[in-house]
């Protein structure tokens, strides 16, 4: 299993968030979308400096945190391949899809690559039955997928991050 780095939380950034905000129980969810937005999750000490920003008690920040699903409570990659798993695409070859990734990126399900710009994360129906075998790739759909076209995305996106590290670095 691949070890998540820690994410460093500047809580100065978090309390600038809150300022944006009235200092009411009605602002949490869109506090923790922006701070979401900024860290690609919401990390635990942001969540508490949330709670007493607006007086709310720990408990019913963690409430609020899992009851709505766009959350999350762990970091994860810059590009999500989100394979479904549910029963059409299973019996299309769904697993073949989910191994595929394994292989390639050495993860499993619900981890993370060590460099952070994969994460595995099968989900139950994405509502395209009929292109069985389904599976987002960095928010867009694609049916029908084949391990090989699931591998070639996968390659495809590797290379135009490596491009964009290579420009920023001769900028
Ligand atoms: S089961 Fe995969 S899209 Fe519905």
């Amino acid at each position: 299993m691949n070890e998540t780095k820690p994410v460093e939380v500047d809580l100065d950034d978090i309390e600038e968030i809150c300022e944006g905000f009235e200092k009411r129980e009605g602002s949490a969810v869109q506090i923790l979308q922006r701070i979401q937005e900024k860290y690609g999750f919401v990390p635990a000490e942001a969540l508490e400096l949330v709670g007493d920003v607006l007086g709310i008690p720990k408990s019913k920040m963690y409430g609020v945190l899992t009851f709505y699903s766009q959350f999350y409570q762990e970091p994860r990659g810059k590009f999500i391949l989100r394979v479904c798993v549910g029963t059409a695409c299973h019996v299309r070859g769904a697993g073949m899809l989910v191994d595929k990734v394994k292989e390639e990126l050495h993860i499993n399900p619900g981890e993370n690559t060590e460099d952070m710009l994969f994460t595995l994360e099968p989900v139950a129906c994405l509502g395209s039955c009929a292109l069985a075998p389904m599976a987002m790739v960095s928010g867009t759909a694609y049916g029908k997928l084949s391990p090989d076209r699931m591998a070639s995305l996968i390659k495809q996106l590797e290379v135009e991050e490596a491009a964009q590290e290579q420009e920023k670095e001769t900028v």
